[in-house]
């Protein structure tokens, strides 16, 4: 199979096919406007596959998730966050003296210019931690004017690492500010996690301790997030960088795009749903038949996916850990037992089978930040912190390809045909 036949009208044109390591089938209509002047219409590019991708593998159906080709399965536990950001970026696991290194450099690059904190002093004290996160990433462009060129590896390289060291610092410092408490600097003779963990919830008055059950929970959730091939923040990261901006201003659009409630806004959303159950007294069917009723906008949150259709093999994981982390936390949450009891109750209802609608990675994380203290408007900034490896990659990966060419849509123009304009007193 090297070629697809397209008939339209009378002519017959032939267009490529290409095929993905794992048998994955593409029609290549690069030359079709060209050689017709004829284009494709699909809503939510819901089968286009835009890039030639080698940084992650997702089967759908078959709820495969891999990194550089490790199973999720294999690497959430068993990689620090900061192995799987290597993998993502440079392709390959670390040996220990590449993972030194890179440690060594992502320490050396914690620390934020002061002048950030003026940027921080502008926001209102309730603004939103995303805003705030994506503003701040924007801002972070003018101190470096000297490694922007998106051309230079050696820059670009800094940047990403300035960018994983950075992004724990500002959001910690976003926290901080809402709560009006004073700034934490980093402390890099801690791991990362556990350094974000310091910056967030320690005072200058008093010593704190990191909670390796968090620290750990919280590494595997940041794994989990780490890439997640052409999603919609992460197309919007290829997008705005085909364009020859910086790394760090298409990394700010990407944070924008994933703070939507149908993308990483969900795992909100989710705990604020749950929460209104719990409310009103835990009536789980009666959110099922909202989500069902075509009249009602509401969406069962957590719920659903463009990908999966089957299982989200992410979801399965912080399952089974959403339990473990709260048993070792001490804590007892009456919403596990509700998105537990909604999960089963969706999942033998005809609407949702029909749909192929599963549980998503949104679904059970929130829980588990509770749990660690994170408050609710926080979560999706984790979401953020956690995906970072993964723009960074699969921007690295857009810029180096010599194929690589503005993105650009066409559109069908369906509005008014040509018509004479009409003077205002004669309208
Ligand atoms: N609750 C109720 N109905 C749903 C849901 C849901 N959560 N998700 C999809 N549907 C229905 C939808 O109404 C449609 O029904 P019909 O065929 O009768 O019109 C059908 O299922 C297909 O939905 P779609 O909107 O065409 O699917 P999509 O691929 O465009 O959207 C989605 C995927 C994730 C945006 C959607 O499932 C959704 O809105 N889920 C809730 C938000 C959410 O949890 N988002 C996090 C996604 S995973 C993490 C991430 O990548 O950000």
């Amino acid at each position: 199979m090297d070629e697809a036949v397209l008939k339209i009208g009378d002519r017959e044109i032939s267009l490529p096919v290409i095929v993905g390591t794992e048998g994955e089938v593409a029609i290549d209509t690069n030359k079709l406007r060209g050689q017709t002047g004829i284009v494709t219409h699909d809503k939510g590019f819901a089968n286009t596959a835009e890039a030639l991708s080698s940084v992650t593998f997702l089967d759908g159906e078959k709820g495969i998730l891999r990194y550089r080709g490790y199973p999720i399965e294999q690497i959430a536990d068993s990689a620090s966050f900061l192995e799987v950001s290597y993998l993502c970026l440079y392709g390959e696991l670390p040996t220990s003296a590449q993972y030194e290194e890179f440690v060594d450099d992502i320490n050396h690059h914690t620390l934020v210019r002061e002048d950030m904190k003026h940027l921080y002093e502008a926001f209102p004290t309730d603004a939103h931690p995303m805003q705030m996160l994506a503003s701040a990433v924007s801002a972070l462009a003018t101190f470096y004017p000297d490694a922007l060129d998106p051309t230079d590896e050696k820059a670009i390289d800094i940047s990403a690492k300035r960018l994983i060291a950075k992004m724990i610092t500002l959001v910690a410092w976003g926290y901080k500010y809402g709560l009006s408490q004073p700034f934490q600097y980093p402390r890099n003779d801690l791991d990362y996690t556990s350094n974000f963990l310091h910056m967030m919830f320690s005072y200058p008055t008093e010593g704190y301790q990191v909670d390796p059950v968090i620290s750990k929970a919280l590494d595997v959730l940041l794994n989990l997030h780490a890439d997640h091939e052409q999603n919609c923040s992460t197309s919007t990261v290829r997008m705005v960088g085909s364009s020859q901006a910086n790394l760090f201003s298409s990394v700010a659009s990407g944070i924008h795009a994933l703070s939507g409630p149908l993308h990483g806004g969900a795992n909100q959303q989710v705990v604020v749903m749950l929460d209104e159950i719990i409310k009103g007294g835990g009536d789980v069917e009666q959110f099922i038949a909202k989500a069902k009723d075509k009249d009602d906008p509401f969406r069962l949150m957590g719920f659903g996916h463009r990908v999966y259709k089957n299982f989200d093999p992410r979801a399965r994981i912080i399952k089974s850990y959403a339990g473990d982390v709260l048993d070792k936390l001490g804590k007892d949450d009456p919403m596990l037992d509700v998105a537990k009891q909604l999960e089963e109750v969706a999942l033998s209802d005809e609407y949702f089978a029909e749909r192929k609608l599963y549980p998503n990675v949104d679904f059970y994380s929130g829980i588990i930040y509770k749990a660690m203290g994170f408050p609710v408007d926080l979560f999706t900034v984790l979401f953020a912190i956690g995906r970072l490896p993964g723009w960074i990659a699969q921007w690295k990966e857009m810029r180096f390809d010599p194929t690589t060419r503005i993105g650009r849509p066409r559109q069908i123009y369906v509005g008014e045909a040509e018509r004479k304009f009409i003077s205002m007193d004669q309208r």
